[in-house]
C-alpha cells in the first residue's frame, strides 16, 4: 500500500514515517508541509492512502477539495478539532478514520495497519474493485434512468461511499439531469476520444460532481457521437471506474448494442426495469431469452417492476410465470414525488424523503449494499459512542 504522509509538523513527519517504514507492506513518502502548500503533482506516485495532519481550517478545506478531486484515494486524518460538525464533514469528505492530535507513532501504525487489513478483506474498498450494477430498460419509458440515478445517489449513504453513475444511453442519455442541475462539461465520448491517456485523473475530471459521494459520467450531447464510443472504450472506462469507486451504476438504456452488451457483461448485477403491462411483459420475455443465450444466471439478473400498483391487471405472479423466475423486485408508482424530482434535477431522497418511492429505493439500496457503510462509520461510532449521528433518512 502506497502511503503519503503530509504534516506541517517536522517531528511528526519524522517519527511517523520512521515507524511506518517498519511495516514491509507500506511504501511511504513523506511531505513535511501543510496540505494547502502541497501541489497536486504529489499524485505522481499515485498513493493509495493519504495520512494528513490538518492544523488549521484552511488545511481542512484543502483536504475537502483534494478528496473531492481524488475519490480513488483513502484518507486518514489527524486533527485537534473533534467537534461533531468537524467529524461529519470529515466523513462526508470520504475520510476513513480521524485520529485526535497529538497522534503517537504507535497509534498511527496501528491505524494504518487496520486500514490495510480492511482494504484486503472488504471487496467494496477501493483497493479491490467496486461493484458494477447495470440498469436496463425493457422498453422506453420504464423508469430505468430514474432508478439508476436515484439508486446511485442512495448508495453513497449521504457521502460516506463513493459512487459513479455512467450514462451509456449514448444517443439520448439524460441520467445526469436526474440528480444535478449542473451542466456536464465533459462526457463519455470525450473520454473515448482521449482513451489513450485514460487514467484516474482524466476519468475523474470528465465526471460531474452531482452530490456528496456521487460523480456522473454523462452521455454525449450530440446523438451523432454514438459511433465514437466502442465496446473496448466502455470496458476500459468501466474497469477504471470500478477501481476508483465503491459502486459503479450504469444506465444502459434500452438498446442492445455491442456497447451495451459489453456493459452488461461487465456488470455484477443487471436490473432490467419494466412496468406491469403487456407491451413491457412481451419485451421482458424477449430480453430473458437474450439473457439465457448469454448464460446470465439468476444471481446476475434482478427483474424490477417499476410504477407497481396492486390494482394492476397483471400480477407479479403472472410475470413470474411468464419469465419463469422466482423473485421480482417492485417500486411503487408515485407520480408527484417522481415528477418533482425529475423536473427539478434533484434526487427523490432529497426532494421527498418520506415518499413511498424514496422508501422503496432505500430498501433496494440497502439490499444491494447493507448499511452501515464501511467508510467512516467505525470511527464515528468510537468517537460518538451512542450519540453517533445518523445518516439522514437511512437509519
Ligand atoms: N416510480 C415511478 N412513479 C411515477 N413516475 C415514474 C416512476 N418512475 C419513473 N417515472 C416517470 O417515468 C418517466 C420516464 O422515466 P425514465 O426517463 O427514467 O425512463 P427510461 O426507462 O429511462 O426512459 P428512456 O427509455 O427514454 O430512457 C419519468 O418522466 C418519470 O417521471
Ligand atoms: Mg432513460
Amino acid at each position: 500500500m502506497k502511503i503519503t504522509v503530509i504534516t506541517p509538523d517536522n517531528n511528526n513527519a519524522q517519527s511517523w514515517s520512521e515507524i511506518l517504514h517498519s511495516e514491509p507492506a507500506f511504501e511511504v513518502t513523506t511531505i513535511d508541509r501543510s496540505l494547502r502548500q502541497v501541489k497536486l503533482e504529489l499524485l505522481g506516485n499515485n498513493p493509495d492512502m493519504l495520512l494528513v495532519e490538518t492544523t488549521s481550517p484552511e488545511d481542512f478545506i484543502a483536504l475537502e477539495s483534494f478528496a473531492s478531486a481524488h475519490p480513488e484515494i483513502d484518507y486518514v486524518l489527524v486533527g485537534a478539532d473533534l467537534s461533531q460538525a468537524f467529524l461529519l464533514r470529515a466523513m462526508r469528505a470520504g475520510v476513513r478514520e480521524v485520529l485526535p492530535a497529538p497522534a503517537s507513532p504507535e497509534v498511527v501504525l496501528t491505524t494504518l495497519r487496520r486500514q490495510l487489513r480492511k482494504r484486503s478483506v472488504n471487496p467494496g474498498a477501493t483497493q479491490q474493485r467496486g461493484e458494477i450494477l447495470a440498469v436496463l430498460s425493457c422498453k422506453g419509458g420504464s423508469g430505468a434512468t430514474f432508478v439508476a440515478a436515484n439508486l446511485a445517489h442512495l448508495l453513497t449513504l449521504n457521502g460516506a461511499r463513493r459512487v459513479a453513475l455512467i450514462d451509456l444511453n449514448l444517443q439520448f442519455g439524460d441520467a445526469a439531469f436526474f440528480v444535478t442541475t449542473e451542466i456536464p462539461t465533459s462526457n463519455v465520448a470525450d473520454v473515448a476520444h482521449n482513451i489513450a491517456r485514460l487514467d484516474t485523473e482524466l476519468l475523474r475530471s470528465s465526471m460531474t460532481h452531482a452530490a456528496k459521494g456521487l460523480w456522473v459520467l454523462a452521455a454525449p450531447d450530440d446523438p451523432a457521437q454514438v459511433a465514437d464510443v466502442t465496446p473496448d472504450h466502455v470496458r476500459q472506462i468501466v474497469r477504471m471506474a470500478s477501481k476508483m469507486f465503491d459502486y459503479v451504476v450504469i444506465d444502459v438504456g434500452r438498446a442492445l448494442t455491442a456497447v451495451t452488451l459489453q456493459a452488461l457483461d461487465l456488470a455484477d448485477r443487471v436490473y432490467p426495469v419494466l412496468q406491469l403491462t403487456l407491451p413491457f411483459i412481451r419485451d421482458a420475455k424477449r430480453l430473458s431469452g437474450v439473457f439465457r443465450s448469454l448464460d446470465y444466471g439468476p444471481q446476475k439478473i434482478h427483474w424490477l417492476v417499476n410504477r407497481y400498483e396492486k390494482s394492476s391487471q397483471f400480477t407479479i405472479d403472472d410475470l413470474k410465470k411468464a419469465l419463469a423466475i422466482d423473485h421480482v423486485l417492485t417500486l411503487p408508482n408515485h407520480y408527484e414525488a417522481v415528477a418533482a424530482s425529475v423536473n427539478q434535477g434533484v434526487p427523490v431522497q432529497v426532494i421527498a424523503p418520506r415518499s413511498t418511492i424514496a422508501h422503496a429505493l432505500r430498501e433496494l439500496a440497502k439490499e444491494i449494499a447493507p448499511a452501515p457503510a464501511g467508510a467512516g462509520r467505525g470511527w464515528l461510532r468510537r468517537v460518538f459512542g451512542s450519540k453517533q449521528p445518523t445518516v439522514k433518512g437511512l437509519s
